[in-house]
């Protein structure tokens, strides 16, 4: 029995969450939930956003599934999801994206992998005023941090038969930090020869993704950069409600989308469950239950392909819940 943190999140988290719980019940790992709220259901009732038997649970059971908190944009608190991601010292982020058959977008075989920084850069959260007219945000980039990520990338490529590894950056602008990443980059590139490394700057690298997504493989990338070139990515295939995401720290993950908590489709099941059951179907492959995961991404691929019962997003009239149950039917 595996006991694992769940947090349904804010807006369309609770939704989501209740199609995936759904189809985890129906494959044959066998889970204990330790359920609890987060983000502005539990301001309400705690005072705060991440109480401190959120974080208790989470550290004991070493994995969780949750799903998208909202963070106030410009004031307010900050982000739970960067403080879950610090916290744990989660330092990398893992965002496949992939086309699956049935799903229009500009192009038809995308397969991407972006490995984000999770923990470091202008998400250090050392900003502050200076006067009433100016304001500074410091980017933190260290070589403990870029090494470990980037080797990171390059095993992730070897385990799972990529060929490339390519970093992305800004160091012609930001010589020192983003300088300090593509130099150690370029070092623990050495150790794999047989995966071919290269990097790109950053805006190059937008236009390059739009363009001919073909060329790339897997992407490594400092926080910010790796935060919104994912959601480029998932543009590539069909839109945030399909692109799926893991927390990986040394000992413990924590797997949620991509996408946030989309408040304007809070409670009324049409937002796209996808992203979710994908994330939890990257939990079962982290807990090693490989045919289930399969099970499951296989049914879901195959209710996406006939177009028939899917979200709004997907082309379909059907609610998040009627998708989760035609893949159960699917699973067999
Ligand atoms: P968002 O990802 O919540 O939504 C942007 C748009 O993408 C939505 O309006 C919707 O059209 C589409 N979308 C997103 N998820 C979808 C789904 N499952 N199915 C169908 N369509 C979907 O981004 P936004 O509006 O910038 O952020 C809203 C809140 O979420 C903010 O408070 C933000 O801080 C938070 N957020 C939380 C994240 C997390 O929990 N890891 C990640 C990103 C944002």
């Amino acid at each position: 029995m595996y006991k694992i943190t769940l947090l349904p999140g804010d807006g369309i988290g609770p939704d989501i969450m209740a199609a995936t719980k759904k189809i985890l019940a129906a494959t044959n790992v066998p889970i204990e939930w330790e359920e609890y709220i987060a983000g502005e259901f539990a301001i309400a009732e705690y005072g705060t956003p991440l109480p401190e038997h959120v974080l208790e649970s989470i550290r004991r059971n070493k994995i969780a599934l949750k799903g998208p908190l909202t963070t106030p944009v410009g004031t307010g608190f900050r982000s739970i999801n960067v403080a879950l991601r610090m916290k744990f010292d989660l330092f990398a982020n893992i965002r496949p994206a992939r086309t699956y058959k049935g799903i229009v977008s500009r192009f038809d075989n995308i397969d991407l992998v972006m490995i984000r920084e999770n923990t470091e850069d202008l998400y250090s959260g050392v900003e502050h005023m200076v006067g009433e007219d100016a304001a500074e945000s410091i980017k933190i980039i260290t070589r403990k941090g870029s090494e470990r990520i980037c080797r990171f990338a390059f095993e992730y490529a070897l385990k799972n038969n990529r060929r490339k590894v390519t970093a992305i950056h800004k160091a012609n602008i930001l010589k020192c930090t983003d300088g300090l990443f593509l130099e150690v980059f370029y070092q623990v590139a050495k150790d794999y020869p047989q995966i071919e490394s290269e990097d790109r700057i950053v805006d190059n690298m937008c236009m390059q993704l739009v363009q001919k997504p073909e060329l790339y493989d897997v992407l490594v990338a400092p926080n910010l950069y790796g935060d919104i070139v994912s959601d480029l990515c998932a543009g590539l295939v069909g839109g945030l409600g399909v692109v799926p995401g893991a927390n990986i720290g040394h000992e413990m993950a924590i797997f949620e989308p991509v996408h946030g908590s989309a408040p304007k489709y809070a409670g009324l099941d049409r937002a796209n469950p996808t992203a979710l059951i994908l994330s939890a179907v990257m939990m079962l492959r982290y807990l090693g239950e490989y045919s289930e995961a399969y099970r499951v991404e296989n049914a879901l691929a195959a209710v996406i392909k006939e177009g028939k019962v899917v979200t709004p997003d997907l082309g379909g009239n059907a609610r998040g819940m009627e998708m989760a149950e035609e893949i159960i039917r699917k699973m067999g």
